[in-house]
């Protein structure tokens, strides 16, 4: 019996997960590249780039090739997606390979086409079909892909949180905010600035967001260490839960009223199932503490956190890929 290759690939903003048909998940790594800035030439891919920024050497440069769920340089990401296919040892095979790309709904149509373009690079047989994003976590949350039942799902990622009425494999309503974790982690930083005088680093901001959320954490506050923008000396600083709850005020009312605007324009036919069942929380800001209890308060919904949730978007891909590709629509 002659075998098929195939791939799906959820490249986000922060993260990059692939999935090989009949092998399962064989890479999760940051969505990172390091170039030599001269030559252009790449020295490291995923990991390896990304423990480099904030400390790159004279000469090198790390790139996020994603904004906001998007493609933003095509060049870096079609390098750091070549780079991952092959550490992921993905082969073309004598059937014609098949790709499950995962993209925002909110992404437009040249968006669309970025991706396209740098999945085809090197592998221009690949059927490639695109799935968006809250389609493939609703999949991964139990939905089937020819059911009829309405999931409401929200995606809370790094640059990008989508909330959506799923109905099987296709969108039924949806609203995409070009905002996320990275967001999160300006205004926290933001907020340290202003109220310390101290400069961090945006991994340390990330790590405060992750210990105190919106509730403070075990803890209620965490030390960081920067430098003083008055004295320029290094030093350290407590930082307060409350201080990091109002910083991330802001990006959380903007997500939550997403929510909230979405639900108001939802068909009331599909009413019934989704107060069944809830907003399925899904992405890594789905692990924000205190996050899912806020949009409970806010929108009278249970909610509840997918199962794994930073791997459910290439999760649900991968189900199209191994059980239901026909469904997705073809590519030119
Ligand atoms: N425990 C946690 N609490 C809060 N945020 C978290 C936690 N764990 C991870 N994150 C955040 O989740 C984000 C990454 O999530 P994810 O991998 O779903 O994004 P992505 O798919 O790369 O981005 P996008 O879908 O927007 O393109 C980061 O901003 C990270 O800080
Ligand atoms: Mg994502």
């Amino acid at each position: 019996m002659a075998v098929r290759s195939g791939v799906a690939v959820d490249l986000g903003t922060v993260n990059t997960l692939v999935h090989l048909l009949g092998h399962g998940l064989v890479l999760e790594e940051p969505s990172a590249v390091a170039i030599h800035r001269t030559s252009g030439k790449v020295l490291a891919v995923g990991y390896a780039a990304d423990r480099l920024a904030g400390r790159e050497p004279a000469g090198v440069a790390v790139l996020h090739p994603l904004r906001d769920g998007v493609i933003s340089d095509l060049t870096a990401a079609t390098e750091m997606l070549r780079a991952f296919l092959r550490r992921a040892r993905f082969r073309t095979s004598a059937l014609r390979p098949r790709a499950v790309l995962c993209v925002p709904s909110g992404a437009t149509g040249l968006e669309r086409e970025a991706l396209l373009a740098a999945a085809a690079f090197g592998h221009g047989r690949l059927d490639v079909r695109l799935v968006d994003e809250p389609v493939a976590a609703a999949l991964s949350a139990g939905a089937e892909a020819g059911s009829a039942e309405g999931v409401f799902v929200l995606d809370v990622g790094g640059g990008t949180s989508e909330a959506a009425v799923v109905v099987g494999a296709r969108i039924v309503a949806y609203r995409s905010l070009r905002l996320g974790g990275n967001a999160m982690d300006e205004a926290v930083g933001g907020a340290v600035r202003q109220a310390f005088g101290l400069r961090i680093g945006p991994k340390d901001a990330e790590r405060l967001k992750i210990e105190l959320g919106l509730t403070g954490g075990e803890h209620g506050s965490a030390t960081v260490a920067g430098i003083d923008l008055a004295s320029s000396s290094l030093r350290e600083a407590a930082v307060g839960g409350e201080l990091v709850a109002a910083a991330l005020e802001h990006p959380v009312a903007a997500i939550v009223d997403a929510v909230s605007e979405l639900l108001g324009e939802m068909p009331p036919d599909l009413a019934e199932e989704v107060l069944q069942s809830g907003v399925q929380l899904a992405g890594g800001g789905a692990l924000l503490p205190g996050l899912a209890q806020r949009i409970e308060k806010q929108v009278g919904l249970g909610t509840v956190v997918v199962d794994d949730p930073l791997r459910a978007v290439v999760r649900g891909a991968a189900r199209l890929l191994e059980e239901s590709f026909e469904v997705l629509e073809k590519t030119a």
